[in-house]
């Protein structure tokens, strides 16, 4: 039996088949605004309410921000960071003299104070979020892929089961966000479509090692108080919810060039970082 964790959303564990298999690497993606953050509160959530440790690395938004987002929903973070449960790193602000900041977006820097981390919260399992991995390579796109193998081989042996979020806007960064779906264990998509003039989200399991999981799209929503409500199977077609083909297109033209220029590269990192 494969131990498994919540996800803190009922609907969602149960289209896992009982939540995430403990230990894995999940790649939450989509573009700006579909969920992801609040779906890695979510994850948080739930371990510290089960009195697991977590840690969440903010890219995106300072850590003030996350502890905000996350009692709108009930989530006491604040008390979790107080009692010792939960370390925040913040890679946005940078402060001087914060231990728990990052003073520079490198994965050098991101391993050893998860590591940093890891020791502090103590022995046993944890629950890592970083959202969102994208900061990581934003100069160096090429370098996603790369970069997300130094980063989950380096940290599986910490006895973290890691959401690693990362995003794509459809017209910009092609560039970004394709790495850590090529690492991760499982992949949950999420989406949004304007649809007779209403914002719509919706989810789809896309990958997940080792289990059997619902291959329906769901439409979620985002309800103030609750955070994620999942609302039913949405009989979609798979253009629905897909990335049009002449974007898929570009992606794949965009993958190859990347790869090319990935074969180039010199940079060792696999032992050094
Ligand atoms: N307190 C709230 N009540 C209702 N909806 C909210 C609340 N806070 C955020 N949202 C919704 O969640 C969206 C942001 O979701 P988020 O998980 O941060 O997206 P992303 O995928 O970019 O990480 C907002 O655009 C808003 O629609
Ligand atoms: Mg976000």
């Amino acid at each position: 039996m494969i131990e498994r964790l919540t996800t803190g959303i009922p609907e969602i564990d149960r289209m896992l088949r009982g939540g995430i298999p403990k230990g894995f690497t999940i790649a939450v993606v989509g573009e700006p605004g579909t969920g992801k953050t609040i779906f890695s509160l979510h994850f948080i959530a739930a371990g510290i309410r089960n009195g697991e440790k977590g840690i969440y690395v903010t890219t995106e938004e300072s850590r003030e921000s996350v502890i905000r987002q996350a009692e709108m929903f009930g989530f006491r973070f604040r008390d979790a960071v107080r009692r010792g449960d939960l370390i925040i790193i913040d890679a946005l602000m940078g402060e001087h003299g914060d231990p728990w900041s990052l003073r520079e977006l490198t994965v050098e820097e991101l391993i050893s104070k998860i590591m940093d981390a890891k020791r502090t919260l103590g022995y046993g399992h944890a629950r890592l979020v970083i959202d969102s991995m994208s900061a990581f390579w934003l100069d160096k796109p090429a370098m996603a892929r790369k970069y997300s193998y130094v980063i989950k081989r380096r940290l599986t042996k910490w006895d973290l089961t890691m959401v690693l979020t990362s995003q794509y806007a459809v017209t910009t960064s092609l560039g970004f966000g394709f790495g850590i779906e090529h690492v991760a264990d499982g992949i949950i998509r999420f989406r949004k479509k304007i649809m007779r003039g209403y914002l719509r989200r919706f989810l789809i399991i896309e990958k997940m090692r080792q289990t059997d999981h619902d291959k329906r799209v769901y439409e979620i929503d985002i309800v103030d108080g609750k955070g994620i409500v999942v609302k039913g199977p949405y009989n979609a077609t798979r253009e629905d919810i897909m990335l049009p083909a002449s974007v898929i297109k570009k992606i794949i033209e965009a993958q190859l060039k990347k790869d090319q220029e990935l074969s180039m590269e010199t940079v060792d990192l696999d032992e050094n970082v």
